[in-house]
């Protein structure tokens, strides 16, 4: 049967069934029935419900009289029921309670259920009625006993036919949570069988009226956050069996009225947020029975009753927001069950005076903020072992905080804050364990925050603001991992920032602005969107947000000379240096030179330094993101292997047999993985002969030039043969894949030797001396055949049996398709500390004098066995500054690698630092050709040679 169907049917019905015998016709099922077609049921809920049945009685949520089998209750709280509440509920002839709470109708309902002859309760609470609730219900409503409309969306105002003539059976009535309008029908008060009345939480206005001796029944009044305006009722009073009054949050004016001193059954009285006024009355004393009273946000303006000790059984005694006025009440400490007690705002004053001996301090909230109260805390504040709240702000207590706060392991919030507090924060704060609300602001505190606060985990809000706390802020402020709110603003704290402050997770507000907080800022997380307001006035931070590069990646700035500087510059240069050094035998490179040219570039280098690790973080991230992809294809050969091993093409330049004795599919064993560049990865293999190779694979693929190009590059670099160059070979090229067939070399490189204290042997002064000049003779070879080298770094220097350097990894960046100074500077990213300034410069034409800055580098490397950059735990070393520090110091020999021991000749060592230095010259014209670089260091070498020619 369908919906309308029955719908039809029941209207034909009504009059008929009138006619009919109740028993022979169910109207329970069909009413029912038609009740759920008008709904929606998605949880499926009133499944049970069939139309066929010949009894309801089993249905959910229903209940039947045994004899009748009538329905009584139909209860369907909380069954996500939608739709409207329709006509069927009229033919429940029989029914006695219908609730239907938790739900969300929509509409209203129909006035007629009221008539049903035996209905005692209605409850629809919080079911999303709306529109006006129907003048008719309450006129028919004779035997209602419990009606509830509460936490709807009703309406207009309460139906005037709410009164003692049709509903004088009504005990319950709630209609709080709706946006009822207009005054309070003055019938209503007739309804003298009312218990508990509930219009709380609607737009209610008016007078509450006078006349309330009739509602002689009446126990619990709730007429909460309305606009009810003038006076209250004189007659409240006589309402004897009052047990709850809660009229808070209205605009009641005027005083209490006399006659509410009979309400001796009264255990809670909240008449807070109006706006009474006069004395808060000695004969509140009287309401023997009172738990809560509650006069807050009113206007009273005496003193606080003592009678108020009377009230043995008081929990909650809340008087804050007025105008009272004398002592602390000391006797409220006798109120045994006291559990909370507000005083705050008002004019009391005086000293706090606490109970000296430990009694039953049942108290958990004590807030007396914003009085006049002065004097020290009492140190017995720490007896209050169950103390929850404490509350003492804006007052005028002054001296120390006492250690015995940190007795109060329940304490969760404590506000000490705008106080003349002096002293340190005491360290026993760790004892408060719960503790998550810390607020000192604007005291005279000092000292540093003590490090037990860490033993606060709850810890969720510290406000130390406005006070002269000093000292770093300790990195165990980052273990409080609730912390959520911060404000240290406006003291003195100073220090860096802890790092680990970034995982602090649940951050919204980290002030730290007028302090003396120095060095970088913490990165990510919340770091990286604080605003900058919360960081001003700390002259010494720096970081990207507040706009000021950090001191820690810019290199230290040196002390310059001014009279030596601008004269030495301007006749002192690099090329003129090894006639100078024929000429004295001995090598002398001035300081003042060194430091002039340090200078004229000085202010470039900040800018170069900070573009160069820019450079690097991008770069880093891209080819980490490329190795992966490469690793992840398992071997390179894997995605195409017929076609591009079958259309690759292999040259060996000597004419030897190409063929790979371990087969091409092996040579790409990640195994095999000598190691990385910035142009690929290196790996072993072994030639059918037995001869082992080195062969680099190119991860530059995509840009590399036609295969006419490539191969046109790589064999100019194929001709080259030096004793200190790794020989290419021979190469395999395909259009996606190029690799570069190298003299396997079988001594580790310079890198692994100087820094890597496992696989790495120590390098004796001679051997040092060696490897330089190999390199050194390396390059002038390659410049001389106009290859530039590009990527000079000591990972590119390998050792070969016989301890002679052979530096690899030369000239590839020529078969990218320009020299493209960003693919430069991020394909040599690892070349970091050794790439010279002109990278960063695109006016600076790139020529042959950057590998002579990268072999500075690397010169002053292998002598002091430090790397170019090192990055300490709040610094970074850039090796060419600590040398030509230590130059003008007078103290270069102690940069000599000290795991040498003394063992070295100071007139080769300080020399050849002297040469590093020149050829890390800022200006490239400044530095020497490297021709004249072997020149120089074969005097150098050659002490005793010179010493014989001077001999007569
Ligand atoms: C009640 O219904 C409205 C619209 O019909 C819907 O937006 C809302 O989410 C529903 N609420 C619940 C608690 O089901
Ligand atoms: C208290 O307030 C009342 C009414 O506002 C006023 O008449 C009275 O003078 C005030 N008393 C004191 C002590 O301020
Ligand atoms: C403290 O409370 C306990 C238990 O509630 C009670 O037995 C004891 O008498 C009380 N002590 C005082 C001094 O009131
Ligand atoms: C703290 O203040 C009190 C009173 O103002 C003063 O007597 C005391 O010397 C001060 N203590 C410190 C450490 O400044
Ligand atoms: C604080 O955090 C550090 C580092 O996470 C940890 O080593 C230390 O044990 C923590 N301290 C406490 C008290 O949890």
């Amino acid at each position: 049967m369908s919906a309308v169907v029955l719908s039809v049917l029941l209207l034909l019905l009504v009059p008929i069934c009138l006619s009919l015998d109740p028993t022979t016709l169910n109207d329970d099922v069909l009413g029912l029935i038609v009740f759920k077609a008008d709904l929606q049921d998605p949880e499926e809920k009133l499944l049970s419900w069939n139309e066929d049945d010949d009894t309801p009685c089993r249905w959910t949520g229903v209940k039947c009289d045994p004899k009748t089998n009538r329905v009584t209750e139909l209860v369907l709280d909380g069954f996500g029921l939608s739709g409207k509440i329709g006509r069927g509920l009229l033919q429940l002839q029989s029914l006695r309670k219908v609730s239907l709470s938790n739900n969300n109708f929509t509409g209203t309902f129909h006035s007629g259920i009221a008539r049903l002859g035996n209905l005692r309760t209605v409850d629809f609470s919080n079911c999303g009625l709306g529109g006006e609730i129907p003048d008719g219900f309450f006129k028919q409503c004779r035997t209602l006993m419990e009606v509830s409309f509460a936490n709807n969306g009703f309406t207009g105002s309460i139906p005037e036919s709410l009164e003692l003539g049709a509903c004088s059976t009504l005990a319950s009535l709630n209609l709080s949570g709706n946006q009822l309008t207009g005054p309070i029908p003055k019938g209503l008060w007739s309804l003298n069988g009312l218990r508990d009345l509930d219009l709380s939480d609607n737009r209610l206005s008016g007078e509450i009226p006078d006349g309330m001796s009739k509602l002689f029944n009446i126990r619990s009044l709730r007429l909460k956050r309305n606009a009810f305006t003038g006076a209250l009722p004189d007659d409240i009073g006589t309402c004897l069996l009052l047990k709850e009054i809660d009229l808070s949050g209205n605009s009641i004016s005027g005083e209490l009225p006399d006659s509410m001193q009979k309400l001796s059954m009264c255990g809670v009285l909240n008449l807070g947020g109006n706006s009474l006024i006069g004395d808060v009355p000695a004969w509140v004393g009287e309401l023997g029975n009172l738990k809560t009273l509650d006069l807050s946000g009113n206007r009273f303006n005496s003193t606080i009753p003592d009678s108020i000790r009377k009230l043995k059984g008081l929990e909650n005694l809340d008087l804050s927001g007025n105008s009272l006025t004398g002592k602390f009440p000391k006797w409220v400490f006798k109120l045994q069950a006291l559990e909370k007690l507000n005083l705050s705002d008002n004019n009391l004053g005086g000293t706090l005076e606490l109970p000296t001996s430990p009694t039953n301090l049942t108290i958990k909230v004590l807030h007396l903020s914003g009085n006049t109260f002065s004097g020290v805390i009492p140190l017995e504040i720490g007896n209050f072992r169950e103390l929850r709240i404490l509350n003492l702000s804006r007052n005028g207590f002054f001296g120390s905080i006492p250690a015995s706060i940190g007795e109060l392991k329940s304490l969760e919030g404590l506000d000490l804050g705008h106080n003349h507090l002096n002293g340190t924060i005491p360290s026993d704060f760790g004892g408060a364990i719960s503790l998550k609300q810390l607020i000192l602001e604007d005291n005279f505190l000092t000292g540093n925050i003590p490090s037990q606060i860490e033993r606060c985990p709850a810890l969720s809000s510290l406000i130390l603001s406005k006070n002269k706390l000093s000292g770093p802020l300790l990195p165990n402020i980052a273990n409080l991992t609730n912390l959520q709110t911060v404000d240290i603003s406006e003291n003195n704290f100073s220090g860096a920032l802890p790092m680990s402050l970034s995982n602090l997770a649940h951050l919204v507000l980290f002030n730290i602005s007028h302090n003396k907080f120095s060095g970088a800022l913490p990165a990510g997380n919340f770091f990286n969107s604080i605003p900058i307001s919360s960081l001003a006035d700390n002259p010494s931070l720096c970081g990207s947000i507040v706009k000021v590069s950090c001191p820690a990646v810019l290199p230290k700035p040196i002390v310059l000379n001014p009279n030596t500087s601008s004269e030495v510059s301007s006749h002192e240069n690099p090329s003129s240096l090894s006639s100078n050094l024929h000429h004295k035998k001995k090598i002398i490179l001035s300081i003042s030179a060194v430091i002039a040219i340090a200078a004229a570039a000085l202010i470039a280098l900040g800018v170069i330094a900070v573009t160069v690790l820019n450079i690097q973080v991008r770069s880093s991230a891209a080819t980490n993101s490329a190795a992966a992809l490469a690793l992840s294809e398992g071997g390179y050969y894997s995605h195409s292997p017929a076609t591009e091993s079958n259309s690759g093409k292999l040259v060996m330049f000597s004419g030897d047999d190409p063929e790979f004795s371990t087969g091409t599919h092996a040579v790409l064993n990640k195994d095999c993985e000598l190691g990385r560049g910035g142009f690929g990865a290196v790996y072993k293999t072994v030639l059918q002969d037995g001869r082992p190779v080195a062969i680099k694979k190119l991860t530059v693929s995509s840009l590399v030039k036609s295969q006419e190009d490539f191969e046109r590059e790589v064999k100019k670099l194929g001709k080259l043969r030096h004793p200190n160059v790794i020989t290419l070979e021979g190469y395999y090229w395909t259009p996606s894949l190029q690799l570069l067939i190298y003299e396997f070399v079988s001594g580790g490189s310079l890198n692994q030797h100087l820094h890597d204290r496992k696989s790495g042997r120590l390098l004796s002064w001679q051997e040092r001396f060696n490897l330089i000049l190999g390199i050194a003779r390396s390059l002038t070879h390659l410049h001389e055949l106009n290859i530039i080298h590009y990527n000079m770094k000591s990972s590119n220097v390998l050792i070969d049996g016989s301890g002679e350097a052979k530096v690899g990894d030369y000239g590839l960046a020529k078969l990218l398709p320009m020299l493209d100074r960003y693919v430069l500077s991020s394909k040599i990213q690892s070349a970091l500390g050794y790439m010279a300034p002109e990278f960063g410069c695109r006016t600076v034409k790139i020529t042959e004098k950057c590998d002579v800055y990268g072999f500075g580098v690397l010169v002053l490397e292998i002598v002091t066995g430090r790397r170019p950059v090192e990055y300490m735990e709040d610094d970074v070393v850039v090796l060419c500054d600590l040398v030509r520090g230590a130059l003008e110091e007078g103290s270069v020999e102690e940069c000599v690698d000290r795991r040498i021991g003394g063992d070295f000749p100071a007139d080769e060592a300080v020399p050849v630092m002297k040469l590093g230095l020149i050829c890390t010259s800022q200006v490239p014209s400044n530095r020497p050709d490297m021709a004249e670089v072997v020149n120089i260091l074969e005097l150098i070498r050659s002490p005793q040679d010179s010493q014989e020619d001077e001999l007569p």
